[in-house]
């Protein structure tokens, strides 16, 4: 070899080990870094920063595999690789909890434990927030994360290590090489929730469901796409003997861990192994565990995660020991359950409902329980998605709530009703016309025009009160018009002689004439009316009279933007998108649906709109700008008020804001009139609306 070769060798070779150093160094850089930003929520690089020497770890690694390592900051981006989440046994037995369900109960449970204490004085106590999320166990193995393992039977779990990689909070490398089994709770904060599960299909009950659904998926790079987080609340160290549970957090938190710091240590005042003021816990007085409690339930609002409770621990280690475990939990501790609304019953059965879409979405049918003060018999399942998720099968015992929203939802299987029934699935055919349920998106649909649950669905639905308001036929009468075959489609409400009632019991001459009259006066609906109550999927009442303002204000007129497809025409009408026009086209160009309306307009029906391109009346409300709230007696739907007040050269807008000057408020009214009254906004009534219009 030349000198100068020779030069060029050590030359590369020292590049090659800087390139080496400076991978490491970049490592441990960048766990740092991941560290300030996720856990100590104080980053001090920029993201822009951040992201070039991520690049530049991520470049020298692809460069020396050999020398990236196992847990390199690089990994939480999460891999492609599909794993099959092997079951693994737990190295420390992970209990669950002994539960208290009102303050006697754990003021009863805290007088036992001061029985039974040998100390001369009752212990400290620490309230923890109970994370509502998925239990996990990260174990450390001289500093290095090597597993992390859900809690499964307690026994053993799910190795879900790669997956909880991907949460940027979780340390992958602590700064000591200890080993510890540390135990924690994975939540998804509630802001994420909400946003994410729309794209979800709104599929998932509550964070902690879609918590459980991400952290079980396959694919970690699909993990790493859901902005899951982490708290932890317990650490066993092997090495390092710890006399509290005060310092075993206080050691987490200094190994890099993120700690939930909404927590207090209670001591009677005689007790002095606990000083008046720690550093890192804040200390109360043992008589204020109540009043703690109360606040806490009130401050469970205010939080970015679910808590269902509160954890109430002995503080010091060895007498955790003495007072001992059943299998189930530990003797020391206890959940302080705040009052939920989560009840459990059995599956009895699993329905399809066919909606007149021809959606069909599976319904259990439950023992009849109370949740927040109604009873409830009959839960959405949504489609086969959710059932898969829950692993669900009839006879099961589950857990149902009604949180936040109105509508009750399934959340777990708590037991197996039979451990080898398998996973309930949807039937290939429709139970009420026996036709093909075919798939689309998530969804499976009844295509069958004809199939007589869709036809009771759209019959409902076009007599219902905001449509064409048909009085007098309730819904008793329309499943037994359907049932009987004496209607088959929409258009024979109006065909049909309904004296054929005469021979089933309750339809006395009287009931069935004022029938016959609720139909005739239905006749008088305008056209913008019957062409909503048709029920075209995603053409509410609000398109309808977008296409009647836009001057499409006749079925003519509407068949010919059909045929042509000119999807132009309607996609320049602010509030149409792609979604509703693709319906449009679809319904309108349909044979069977052209001929009902054409027997519709035959019957009598309004197939254009009378008061043609709704002209401008008058200039009253020029430069103004309304809101609408509420229900309304004459405005029915109360796009009827706001047609009203665009013919008068006002403008409609969905909220209130800044620039809203006056608020349409009806009966009932929602948030919008809050706002209303604290910007100033003028109010007006449907009385003084009626009294405005006459002029
Ligand atoms: S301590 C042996 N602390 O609640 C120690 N658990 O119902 C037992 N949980 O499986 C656990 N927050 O997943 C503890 N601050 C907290 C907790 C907590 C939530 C969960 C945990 C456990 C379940 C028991």
């Amino acid at each position: 070899m030349s000198n100068k070769q020779l030069d060029l060798f050590s030359s590369c070779a020292n590049n090659e080990e800087k390139e080496i150093n400076e991978l490491k160094t970049l490592t441990d850089l960048l766990l740092k870094y991941q560290h300030e930003y996720y856990v100590l929520n104080k980053p001090s690089v920029s993201d822009k920063e951040f992201d070039l020497l991520f690049d530049r770890l991520r470049f020298l690694e692809e460069k020396y595999p050999q020398y990236a390592s196992e847990n390199s900051p690089v990994k939480r981006v999460g891999s492609d690789l599909s794993s099959e989440l092997p079951e693994v046994e737990h190295t420390i037995p992970v209990l669950s909890l002994d539960k208290a369900y009102s303050i006697p109960e754990l003021l009863k449970w805290i007088e036992k434990l001061k029985k039974h204490s040998s100390a001369s004085v009752s212990p400290v106590l620490i309230a923890e927030e109970k994370i509502d999320g998925v239990s996990i166990v990260l174990y450390y193995k001289d500093g290095i994360l090597e597993r992390a393992v859900t809690r499964g039977t307690g026994e053993t779990g799910n190795d879900v290590t790669a997956n909880v990689k991907t949460i940027g909070a979780v340390p992958l490398k602590l700064p000591e090489k200890v080993t510890v089994a540390v135990r924690g709770e994975i939540y998804l904060p509630l802001k994420m929730f909400a946003k994410i599960n729309q794209a979800f299909d709104n599929k998932f009950a509550n964070p902690r469901n879609l918590a459980a659904g991400t952290i079980r998926r396959i694919k970690s790079s699909e993990v790493s796409k859901i902005p899951l987080d982490i708290f932890v609340y317990e650490g066993f160290f092997e090495d390092i003997k710890i006399s509290t549970h005060r310092e075993v957090l206080k050691k987490l938190h200094d190994l890099g861990f993120r700690l939930n710091r909404n927590m207090m240590a209670f001591a009677e005042s005689g007790n002095a192994s606990l000083p008046a003021v720690d550093d890192f816990i804040k200390v109360s007085e043992m008589a204020e565990i109540a009043s703690y409690i109360t606040q806490e339930e009130k401050t469970k609002e205010t939080l970015d995660y679910e808590i269902d409770g509160l954890v109430i621990k002995i503080d010091n280690i060895e007498d955790r020991e003495k007072y001992g475990y059943t299998g189930h939990h530990p003797k020391w501790a206890i959940a302080y359950k705040f009052e939920s609304s989560e009840v459990e019953s059995v599956v009895n059965a699993i329905d399809i409902q066919i909606g007149r879409t021809g959606r069909a979405t599976p319904v259990a049918r439950i023992k009849p329980v109370e949740i927040s003060g109604s009873v409830v018999s009959n839960v959405t399942l949504h489609n086969q998605d959710y059932i898969n998720f829950l692993s669900l099968s009839v006879g099961d015992v589950v857990t149902v709530t009604k949180r936040g929203d109105v509508i009750p939802a399934v959340e777990n299987v708590v037991k197996k009703g039979d451990p080898a029934s398998p996973i309930w699935e949807m039937p290939k055919n429709c139970p009420f016309c026996e036709g093909e349920l075919k798939p689309d998106g998530a969804h499976l649909f009844c295509t069958n025009d004809f199939c007589p649950e869709r036809v009771k669905g759209q019959i409902l639905f076009f007599a219902s009160k905001d449509q064409m308001n048909i009085e007098n036929l309730g819904y008793e009468t329309v499943e037994l018009l359907v049932r009987e075959k004496i209607i088959t489609n929409i258009f024979e409400l109006y065909t049909k002689d309904f004296s054929v009632l005469e021979k089933y019991e309750g339809y006395a001459q009287k009931k069935i004439e004022l029938i016959k009259k609720g139909l005739e006066k239905s006749k008088k609906k305008p056209f913008r009316t019957v062409l909503s109550s048709l029920g075209i999927p995603d053409v509410g009442p609000k398109v309808c009279q977008l296409l009647i303002e836009a001057g499409i204000n006749s079925i003519d007129a509407i068949y010919e933007i059909a045929e042509k497809g000119d999807a132009e025409k309607l996609l320049e009408i602010n509030g149409i998108g792609d979604k509703t026009a693709e319906s449009f086209f679809k319904y309108f160009n349909d044979a069977a649906i052209r001929e009902t309306i054409k027997k519709l307009s035959e019957a009598g029906l309004s197939m254009k709109n009378e008061n043609a391109g709704s002209a401008k009346v008058s200039a009253l409300f020029q430069g103004q700008s309304w809101c609408v709230t509420g229900s309304f007696d004459m405005f029915k739907p109360r796009t009827i008020a706001e047609e009203e007040i665009r013919k008068r050269g006002g403008d409609v807008v969905g909220q209130v804001s800044g620039k809203t000057t006056h608020l349409l408020c009806g009966q009932e009214p929602g948030s919008k009139y809050e706002k209303a009254l604290k910007a100033n906004i003028k109010i007006v009534t449907e009385q003084e609306f009626l009294e405005l219009l006459k002029k």
